[in-house]
């Protein structure tokens, strides 16, 4: 056993300097102790999976702790295209959206070109459904989903020709502080963010909280994200 120092040190060297800046940058002290874990994660196809995963848990299935949502199974166009937001500052520069800095920081430390491999990667991880932690009045969710079906899908399964992210099976704590986010005007503000300005257009519907966590509530009725964790051989295009 090592102690003390010693033991600082040994962990210290086995964290690649990308933990070590994300531990800088943001200050969160658990990551330098999950770098030793986490370097030995089963062979990413690139190293920087295994800084996403201190955050965004096992495979990146979502964890509370840090706000971090589920991105495993979610589709390679909307991540990366989130990936994107996040370094060019459509997302994460609001002095009121601490996660949404944290993640932030992450991008700015990366080269866009990775953004690809990375969200293909994420794409193809399959985890449970998260639990619901939220409740609210389902049929009333029901009946603010209907718009948001337009673009969403009947059950939350997200249409690529709009742009539209599946919602189904996503945390729903992270889906509630988005709806807050674009309800205080803290994300889809940026003229060149055009989606995001779109689901924007949007939210007014949702008046208050209590609407938002009715119509979180009616999602998490939803099953599996159908059709995006496993893409079936013949399936229909994208987004039909
Ligand atoms: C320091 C912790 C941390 C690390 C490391 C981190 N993330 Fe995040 N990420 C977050 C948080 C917190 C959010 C939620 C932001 C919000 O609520 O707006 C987030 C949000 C996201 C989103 C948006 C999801 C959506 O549905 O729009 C994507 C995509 C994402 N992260 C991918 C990644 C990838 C890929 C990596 C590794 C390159 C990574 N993250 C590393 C904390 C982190
Ligand atoms: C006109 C089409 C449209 C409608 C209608 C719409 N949305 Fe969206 N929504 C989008 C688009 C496009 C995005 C992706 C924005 C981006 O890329 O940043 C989005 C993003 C979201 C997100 C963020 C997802 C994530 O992973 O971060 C949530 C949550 C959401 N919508 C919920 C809803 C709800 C609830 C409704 C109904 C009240 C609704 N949307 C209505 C187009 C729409």
């Amino acid at each position: 056993m090592v102690h003390g120092v010693d033991a600082v040190a040994g962990i210290l060297s086995r964290c690649s300097e990308r933990h070590l800046n994300i531990v800088l940058r943001t200050g969160l002290l658990f990551l330098l102790i999950a770098c030793s874990g986490a370097v030995v994660a089963a062979s990413p196809p690139v190293d920087v999976i295994a800084d996403c995963v201190l955050c965004h848990g096992t495979d990146g299935r979502g964890n509370e702790v840090v706000r971090a949502p589920r991105i495993a199974g979610m589709e390679a166009w909307y991540l990366e295209r989130q990936l994107v937001a996040f370094q060019r500052g459509w997302r994460g520069t609001q002095v009121a959206d601490d996660p949404g800095r944290e993640m932030r920081l992450v991008t700015v430390m990366l080269d866009a070109e990775e953004f690809g491999p990375i969200a293909a990667w994420f794409a193809a991880q399959e985890t449970p459904d998260p639990q619901p932690t939220l409740t609210g009045a389902v049929e009333r969710g029901r009946q603010h989903y209907s718009l948001c079906a337009q673009c969403h899908g009947a059950r939350g399964e997200g249409r690529q020709s709009l742009g539209a992210p599946a919602l189904a099976g996503q945390n729903d704590w992270y889906l509630a502080r988005q709806l807050h986010l674009y309800r205080h005007r803290l994300r889809g503000q940026v003229r060149e963010d055009s989606y995001g300005m779109q689901m924007l257009a949007m939210i007014g519907t949702l008046i208050d909280d209590q609407a938002v966590l009715d119509v979180v509530a009616y999602i998490n009725t939803f099953s599996e994200r159908p059709g995006i964790a496993v893409a079936a051989p013949h399936a229909d295009g994208p987004g039909s």
